[in-house]
This record gives C-alpha cells, sequence and structure tokens, in this order.
C-alpha cells in the first residue's frame, strides 16, 4: 500500500515522532527503488508538488490544524522533513546524471572485447631476418615504396632501355609521360634503390639492412604476388670482400634455419653487382636429400637445395652515383643481397600457396598468434 499522510490525532512529541518516523520509511523504501528518469519525476511530483504533494499535504494535515503552543515542535519536524525529501530526490538525480543506476546494472555482464591482433607471419620473419643481422651490428634503413625511376634502375645501373629492365616488369604511375624519364615515378621493383638513399645520407663504412614491400607486374598464384616483401643489406667498406659476403651469408643462413645447413653461390646476373651470385641453402626441409621419406621433397623440387636470394659485390658503375659523398670505388667496396621474405615465410610454415598470407582470413592467420 503506496503512504498516505494521516491526520494527527494527537499532537504530542512522541506521537509527532512516531507520524515522522512512518513518513520517512516511506520516503526511504520509495526513493530507494526509482529506476529510470520516469520513476524519478513521478517521485517528484508525488512528494513535492506544490498543490497536492506529500509535503503539502503535511503542511495542511499536520501544521496548520496544530494547536498554538505544538505550532513549534510540528513546525520543526516539518522543515527537517523538507530537507530530507529534497536530499533524497537530489542523489536520485545525480545517480542518473552519472549514468549510474545500481538498481538495473548488471556488473556480471561480460565486456566488449577487443581481440589483440597477432604479428603477421610475413612481418614475424622479416622481423626475425632483421634481427640476425642487427645482431652483426646492421642497423635498419627504409624508402620509399613510390620510387623514381632514377632510385629503382638508372642509378643502380639499369640504363634506360636496356634489357636487364625486362627482368622487373614494372607498375608505373599513370599520366607522367611529361616528365623526364629518370622523375617518373613506379612503385619499387625492388629495395635496391634504397641502398642508393642510404648513401647518399650516409659516408662509409655502411652497413644496413633494408626491409619492405616491393611489387611487380605479376598476376596473383600460388608463388607470384603483385606485392610483396624483401629484405635487402649492403655492406660497404674498404676492402670488403666476397669472402665476407660468404661468411656473413652463410652464419645468417644457419642463425635463420638452423646450424646444419649448407650454403651454395652460383653464378648469377644483376645490373648492380659484379660479380654477382644467387645463394641457395641446404633444403632444411628434407635435409638435402630430396625426399621426404619415401616421397619426392616438394619445396625443393628434389633438388636438395633451395633459392633464397642474389647477390654480389657492388658494382663500381654503382659508387659513381654516390661519388661526391666517400664512395669512391677506387677505395671503397661492397656486397649487398636481397631476398624475398614472402618465400621464406612460405618454407618456415610449410605453406604451398602464397595466397594465403593476403586474403586476410582469420581462420588462417589466428594459427600464428
Ligand atoms: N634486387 C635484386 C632482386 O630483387 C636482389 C639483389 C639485391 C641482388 C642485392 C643483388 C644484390 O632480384
Amino acid at each position: 500500500m503506496a503512504y498516505t499522510v494521516p491526520k494527527l490525532k494527537s499532537f504530542s512529541p512522541a506521537a509527532l515522532d512516531n507520524a515522522v518516523e512512518k513518513l520517512l520509511a516511506a520516503l526511504e523504501q520509495e526513493s530507494g527503488s526509482l529506476r529510470g528518469g520516469d520513476e524519478r519525476k513521478t517521485f517528484r511530483d508525488r512528494w513535492l508538488a506544490r498543490k497536492d504533494g506529500i509535503l503539502a499535504q503535511v503542511n495542511e494535515l499536520w501544521l496548520k490544524p496544530a494547536p498554538k503552543d505544538a505550532k513549534r515542535e510540528v513546525g520543526q519536524r516539518v522543515n527537517k522533513l523538507k530537507v530530507e525529501v529534497e536530499a533524497k530526490l537530489e542523489a536520485a538525480l545525480a545517480q542518473q546524471a552519472s549514468g549510474g543506476d545500481e538498481s538495473s546494472l548488471d556488473i556480471s555482464l561480460p565486456g566488449i572485447a577487443r581481440s589483440i591482433g597477432a604479428e603477421h607471419p610475413i612481418i614475424r620473419t622479416q622481423n626475425e631476418i632483421v634481427r640476425v643481422f642487427q645482431n652483426l651490428g646492421y642497423s635498419v634503413a627504409e624508402g620509399p615504396v613510390i620510387e623514381t625511376d632514377y632510385y629503382n634502375f638508372e642509378a643502380l645501373n639499369f640504363p634506360p632501355n636496356h634489357p636487364a629492365r625486362d627482368s622487373q616488369d614494372t607498375l608505373f604511375l599513370a599520366n607522367q609521360e611529361s616528365k623526364p624519364r629518370r622523375e617518373q615515378l613506379l612503385l619499387r621493383t625492388h629495395t635496391s634503390p634504397v641502398q642508393i638513399r642510404a648513401m647518399e645520407k650516409m659516408k662509409p663504412p655502411l652497413r644496413i639492412l633494408i626491409p619492405g614491400k616491393v611489387h611487380r607486374n605479376d598476376p596473383p598464384d600460388a608463388s607470384h604476388s603483385p606485392m610483396f616483401h624483401q629484405v635487402e643489406g649492403l655492406a660497404v667498406d674498404t676492402n670488403i670482400t666476397f669472402g665476407d659476403l660468404k661468411g656473413t651469408l652463410d652464419h645468417a643462413m644457419k642463425a635463420l634455419f638452423g646450424s646444419d645447413v649448407k650454403t651454395s653461390f652460383r653464378p648469377s646476373f644483376f645490373p648492380f653487382t659484379e660479380p654477382s651470385a644467387e645463394m641457395f641453402v641446404s633444403c632444411f626441409i628434407c635435409g638435402g636429400s630430396g625426399k621426404r621419406e619415401a616421397d619426392p621433397c616438394r619445396p625443393c623440387k628434389q633438388t636438395g637445395w633451395i633459392e633464397i636470394l642474389g647477390c654480389g659485390m657492388v658494382d663500381p658503375n654503382v659508387f659513381e652515383f654516390v661519388k661526391q659523398n666517400g664512395y669512391d670505388p677506387e677505395k671503397v667496396s661492397g656486397f649487398a643481397f636481397g631476398m624475398g621474405v614472402d618465400r621464406i615465410a612460405m618454407l618456415k610454415y610449410g605453406l604451398d600457396d602464397l595466397q594465403l598470407f593476403f586474403q586476410g582470413d582469420v581462420r588462417f592467420l589466428e594459427q600464428f598468434g
């Protein structure tokens, strides 16, 4: 039953206290169970409305009819009641303002959890490669993915119209015919242009590692992608020899694939290195035998060797482009290498389809968390 203000039969202090106590109990109960904003408004009207709110009725039924000698006692109590009712109302409104509504807040509901992403397997592999060389004292350099013809080709000793350019079919940006050829922009086909950028900025000796995205005009299939990743290395100093190149890369491959892999260097061609080589590692999947149990080993095509990177001694023609910064080909020598990160990641994780890396399928990616 909702509380109603009774008429008083007696105005004795004890009777007044009793009546006040009942009213406060009702106030306590009603203010404690308030929920939404509507209920607060109803509560305010019921207790504070000028015309027939409970406090108005208290005035009407307790104060007005009180005999003269009880007026003081009644007046004091009525004033106190007013303060209490207003305080309760304010507390209820404050709770609403702070958004809290303890009575309807279910703190046992689980929150909205955002899953924390994981390093993509390609980036993880890239970081592993970078770490091996950082431990050898190499620092990391980066350069733009949108590159000029000059850095991507010309300064790397690919003269304009030279057939070696065909080996890296390029994606040029549109509408640049009016620019001189060397300023035309393209998506870099390798990380080698950063060799030139780094040598323009830093004097020898130099030991840098260059990870990054590259693009080629290759349609996507199980082993090709128009976008992929490389890690490039460059070391320049006095008296750097092909022996340094072999020793450095042999150590790096053992650090990456296990101390029992062997390396093999076979002659090759790149315009910016001379001599040039392709480096193979003994197949770390079949152990170099070309067989997995009775089956032929697919990753090494049964040869027992896997091609990992291109490398060579920096061509003196390349140093000519940065000669004014201390790279006199008569005084310094260096080696460079470049490897495909995506392919190494595929081998490491035993994948047979490169496209899995780029499809963004969480069922695939979450296996690397
Ligand atoms: N840039 C070459 C490529 O993408 C690889 C390479 C780098 C070769 C450095 C030699 C030296 O094929």
